[in-house]
């Protein structure tokens, strides 16, 4: 949501800056800019719509610019237009900013700025910020960053470049992500590290409240006025990694990456005999774990899906009760937490701002937090007390797939660990689960080999749908909700998900000829009852795709089509039939020719309220 790119050194910048745009687009965006200081002045290029807009807008033209800072805007306020698009100017356009966040008490600045003479163009709550730079400036734009940050409430990540000091970059974060790669006497900014991994390794995550002044001198870091030292960390991503590899999509690149990030997320983590699980990063003891009466489990979309599996299996295992909320209604709803919760946050990008604010909601109350990640060194998992990361590799696909699996992989592990230090089971009957876990990545990978082209198929049908319903009970419920999301966020069809036993209270009424349903049976002991649901939808004329674990003739006897996942035990089955949801979506949206990789409206990590 909004991207961040800065460059400082002696290549030429606009080139640089529009390749970070490239690379950082999934993060989502509708308009796109950046600025350049070049024979005395401000320049500057704008363009809604996709950066190759921009692109084509600056044709080539280079100039010799060697600074410049540049931005993606995911329109919050004010429509997405040349106007409202960053970098924003001063009066005299002597300063130019971008910004990712929201400034809340922006009506109240700018009511003050314009009262002292200011003259605003945009709609934006961003426009206050140059105009509070060159109200303070006085020769020092570090100083003026130091003082304007004083007088704005919200979260931001900021660029600020000035004419008169055209060797130097401030910029500000809090609460949202920045990030300074440090390469040979130059800098480079960015909201993501896989944004720069291209031009180096070596990075400065900034932290809450910094203010970072970056020259040719190199780069000083303050905090509260005061300097402080921030430690450069070697990022050993594999830059290919974050390319899409001979695939069309990144989704799909992700989908098929799946076998080798579950094979990741278990790696030192699941002794080599299937005995034991060990999370040694977790410092939980028995007598921790017997202060807690409660779990709860917190996190947005995917992740909070990710997280209605966790409860199942924690309940299940441990025989405690677990509460999973979303996180925007977590905050706002008083929840009942304190000293003996045990808080566990999910997120991929580590930067999600309700996420962030529920974490921060359970330390005001006195519990302990747990974070699940996929970024490491993310404002989430610095700010909890102990962080579990997902090996699952820069995500770059809006809709999350490979980062899922692996937050249920860790889920289970967490659950088996768990189980292990309160010993509530039998070492044979863990070994046997954990013998299944470790089958996953074959399975996973058999799964997407024996398939994909029957998926294909029926993913030609769904595409021609207006309307679908995913159902399940128990687990099957759970990932029929992912597979519903993913179904409508990339390919635009309405779907939704209910448990199968809630269809006869109300939802069976929408059922008529035709309407497409999809069906998770894989769980046996509710078989029976999936296989009398199933019975009801085609009686009124329903169109059935069912998913089974391994062969199941009474729902192939029933269903107009059947797509069958290895066998496997079925507490872990959700790993596995999570796999074909995300291609019936995929292909979906190929037929329907949707821009799969950055559906319309989205962003990839949401660091708004
Ligand atoms: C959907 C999707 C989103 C994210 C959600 C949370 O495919 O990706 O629903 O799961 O925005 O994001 P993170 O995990 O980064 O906190």
């Amino acid at each position: 949501m909004c991207g961040i790119i800065g460059y400082l050194g002696s290549r030429l910048a606009i080139p640089v800056l529009l390749e970070g745009l490239y690379a950082q687009e999934y993060r989502g965006y509708d308009s796109a800019g950046i600025a350049t200081i070049e024979e005395g002045r401000l320049n500057i290029y704008k363009s809604t719509g996709k950066i190759a807009e921009l692109d084509k807008k600056i044709g080539g033209q280079y100039g010799s610019a060697t600074a410049g800072i540049g931005h993606t805007r995911w329109a919050t306020h004010g429509k997405p237009s040349d106007i409202n698009c960053h970098p924003h100017v001063d009066c005299r356009q002597k300063i130019a900013l971008v910004h990712n966040g929201i400034i809340e008490n922006y009506q109240e600045v700018k009511a003050a700025l314009q009262d002292q003479g200011h003259h605003f163009l945009s709609d934006t709550d961003t426009e206050v910020l140059p105009h509070l730079l060159e109200q303070y400036y006085q020769g020092d734009l570090l100083a003026a960053m130091q003082e304007a940050c004083g007088h704005v409430k919200g979260f931001y990540a900021m660029l600020a470049l000035c004419l008169e000091e055209p060797r130097r970059i401030v910029a500000a974060r809090l609460d949202n992500p920045l990030i300074i790669g440090i390469g040979q006497g130059e800098y480079y900014f960015a909201s993501d590290m896989s944004a720069l991994i291209d031009y180096t390794r070596e990075m400065i995550i900034l932290q809450n409240g910094d203010i970072a002044d970056v020259s040719d001198q190199g780069v000083v870091i303050y905090n509260q006025g005061q300097k402080v030292e921030r430690s450069v960390k070697h990022i050993d991503w594999d830059k290919e990694a974050a390319k899409k590899g001979g695939y069309p999509h990144f989704m799909l690149k992700e989908i098929h990456e799946q076998p080798k990030v579950l094979a990741q997320t278990m790696q030192g983590r699941l002794q080599e005999d299937c005995r034991r699980v060990d999370l040694n990063e977790l410092a939980l003891q028995k007598q921790d774990l017997q202060n807690i009466d409660q779990i709860a489990i917190v996190a947005c979309g995917t992740a909070y899906h990710a997280g209605l599996i966790g409860k199942q299996v924690i309940e299940k295992l441990l025989r405690m009760p677990v509460m999973v909320e979303l996180a925007s209604e977590f905050i706002h709803n008083d929840p009942l937490i304190d000293q003996h919760t045990l808080g566990v946050v999910i997120s991929q990008s580590g930067e999600t701002m309700d996420t962030l604010a529920a974490l921060r909601v359970f330390r005001e109350n006195g519990a302990k937090v747990l974070a699940i990640c996929n970024v490491v060194d993310s404002t989430i998992a610095r700010e909890a007390d102990q962080v579990l990361y997902t090996m699952a590799g820069p995500e770059i696909a809006v809709a999350s797939t490979k980062a899922y699996s692996s937050q249920l992989m860790l889920l289970y592990m967490l659950a088996f660990h768990l189980a292990q230090i309160l010993q509530r089971h039998s070492d044979e009957q863990l070994n046997v689960w954990l013998k299944a876990m470790y089958q996953l990545p074959q399975l996973a990978a058999a799964l997407l080999a024996e398939n994909e082209e029957t998926i294909k198929t029926l993913a030609k049908t769904i595409s021609d749908w207006q309307d679908a319903f995913f159902i399940g009970r128990g687990l099957d419920y759970a990932v029929a909700q992912e597979g519903a999301l993913k179904l409508k966020e990339i390919s635009y069809i309405h779907a939704e998900a209910y448990a199968a036993g809630e269809l006869k209270h109300g939802t069976i009424a929408l059922i008529t000829p035709k309407v497409p349903v999809i069906a998770l049976a894989t769980q046996e002991p509710l078989l029976k009852m999936m296989v009398s649901n199933i019975v009801e939808l085609k009686t009124r004329g329903a169109y059935v795709i069912a998913l089974t674990r391994g062969a199941a003739p009474e729902v192939e006897h029933v269903a107009d089509a059947v797509i069958h996942l290895p066998e496997t035990d079925e507490l872990l089955t959700p790993v596995l039939s999570v796999i074909p949801l995300q291609l019936l979506a995929y292909y979906a949206a190929l037929y329907r020719d949707c821009d799969i990789d950055q559906p319309r409206n989205l962003a990839k990590s949401v660091t708004v309220p």
